[in-house]
């Protein structure tokens, strides 16, 4: 089940060698968003798996090693994906209301299924993206990419994720789904206003609810050649109920990760030495940079949540039956054990995208809309440059994502033809800008309804915390 077939076994019971009193390291917080390096160095001296928390009193075991994170991946036998198998969640030790349910706790999709269940949703998605003709894409991506350049280039100024690379999947998604350009706004005023917090999002969530309840019934009235209508018409048949979920998978589980692994390689490009601090002027190529940030900041930063199905030794480790074991991907991928040679450019055996039968079925695409939004920028603002320096810039804090808060760049401001453009995408403007995620939490507003908002958990999806 491993490379090493000695690396998971199962403990004799009660061996105090495979006790661990190791106390759990903070996976969480300024100083770990400030350098995950140092904190990935300290745990591997426990060796490949040790106990992390992923907030207060929310304890994990994090596999750190390339090999034992391969071992767990690819081991469905031995670790389910399903969180209802959280024993901490199900006896209450962990409120539902904590900052890590909405990325952890149980929906019926693809990513938290396991066995011929996860089979029949993962082929509906994997065959309805294998539809998706690349040249198309680029199509939508470039002229997304554009759109969105018109509305900051005359400003001479721009926070590149908000206005662009958190915006850019959407506008995609809107369309592989089958929708008009205009509905796109619906679908960003959504996302926007679950954002805001406090009683805006409420209203998001509702909205949010409507596009996908919209898509779904126009897509089964009328179908048509987008993704929307190959995911209902797949032999899997799935049910209005499991379209909505596996629609709010691909919009949650694409549009964050590509926001970050296009901000983090924005940032390389702009401030290496390497790459010549300016995206025209550099040597090294996009893809390189992709391939860098990949491998060594990777936008899922620590992910991949498993529950062992029984307890287990996995590095000389015990795991418990229905404890969280989280592979950290980006540790993983800069495990000393893996040479120098191994992570260079070129080379995509890293863990970005995990691996095993819930590795991201859409690594194609993603890159492909990555490179898209850093070429077009290029093209179009080739003075871009960082507006603060590098080392100003603030990561978000949370577990799970390398996500800068902000990307500020300016650049001489460029007039638009206001004419030329495609009157069909007229988002107002201030529906594309989010707030930039912070450390501190909002404060609860009280003029927000306790009801449960059903969509909820995709704004602390992006806010990762
Ligand atoms: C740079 C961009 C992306 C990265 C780094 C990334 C990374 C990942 C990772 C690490 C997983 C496994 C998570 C786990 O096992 O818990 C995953 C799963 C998944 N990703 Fe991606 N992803 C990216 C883009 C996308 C895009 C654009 C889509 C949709 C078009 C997508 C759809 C999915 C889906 C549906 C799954 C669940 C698969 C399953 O459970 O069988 N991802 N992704």
């Amino acid at each position: 089940m491993t490379n090493d077939p000695d690396l998971v076994s199962v403990p004799p019971p009660g061996c105090p060698a495979h006790t661990d009193h190791a106390s759990p390291v903070p996976l969480y917080g300024p100083r770990y968003a400030a350098d995950p390096g140092l904190v990935f160095d300290r745990l591997r001296r426990s060796g490949p798996v040790a106990p992390v928390e992923l907030a207060p009193g929310v304890h994990a075991k994090l596999v750190t090693g390339y090999y034992a994170a391969l071992g767990v991946l690819r081991s469905p036998q031995m670790f389910s994906k399903d969180p209802r198998r959280w024993r901490a969640l199900a006896e209450g030790e962990v409120p539902p209301d904590s900052p890590v349910i909405p990325m952890m706790g149980y929906r019926p999709n693809a990513l938290f299924a396991d066995g011929t269940a996860h089979t029949r949703l993962r082929q509906a998605i994997t065959d309805s993206l294998d539809r998706v003709d690349p040249h198309a894409l680029r199509g939508y991506a470039e002229r997304s990419a554009d759109t969105l350049i018109d509305r900051f280039a005359p400003r001479g100024e721009a926070e590149l994720l908000a206005g662009y690379a958190g915006v850019l999947p959407l506008l995609i998604f809107n369309r592989l789904f089958g929708l008009d350009d205009s509905d796109s706004d619906r679908l960003v005023a959504a996302l926007a206003k679950m954002f805001e917090g406090g009683a805006g999002a409420e209203e998001g969530d509702a909205l949010f609810g409507r596009y996908v309840q919209d898509l779904v019934a126009l897509k089964r009235a009328r179908p048509g050649q987008d993704m929307t209508s190959w995911l209902m018409s797949h032999p899997s048949q799935l049910t209005d109920e499991e379209m909505l979920h596996q629609c709010t998978l691909l919009i949650a589980a694409g549009t964050e990760p590509v926001q970050n692994l296009i901000g983090n390689a924005l940032r390389l490009l702009l401030a290496d030495d390497r790459f010549a601090g300016s995206l025209s002027g550099g040597s090294m190529s996009i893809d390189a940079a992709l391939d860098e940030v990949l491998w060594l900041d990777p936008p899922m930063a620590n992910y991949a949540v498993h529950y062992p199905l029984r307890d287990v030794d996995l590095g000389g480790v015990r795991l418990k039956e229905g404890e969280p074991v989280v592979v950290s991907l980006a540790a993983a991928n800069t495990d000393p054990a893996l040479t120098h040679a191994m992570q260079r450019s070129g080379n995509r055996a890293h863990l970005a995208f995990s691996a095993g039968p819930h590795t991201c079925p859409a690594r194609d695409a993603a890159r492909l809309i990555a490179a898209v939004a850093i070429e077009r920028l290029m093209d179009r603002v080739p003075d871009v440059e960082l507006a603060v320096p590098v080392n100003e810039l603030q990561w978000r804090p949370g577990p799970f994502h390398r996500a800068l808060t902000t990307l500020p760049v300016r650049f001489t401001p460029i007039q638009i033809d206001e004419t030329s453009g495609d009157s069909s995408w007229n988002l107002a403007p201030s529906a594309w800008i989010r707030p930039a995620a912070t450390s501190t939490p909002r404060p609860p507003d009280s003029a927000t309804p306790a009801r449960r908002r059903r969509w909820s958990f995709l704004a602390e999806w992006w806010r990762g915390r």
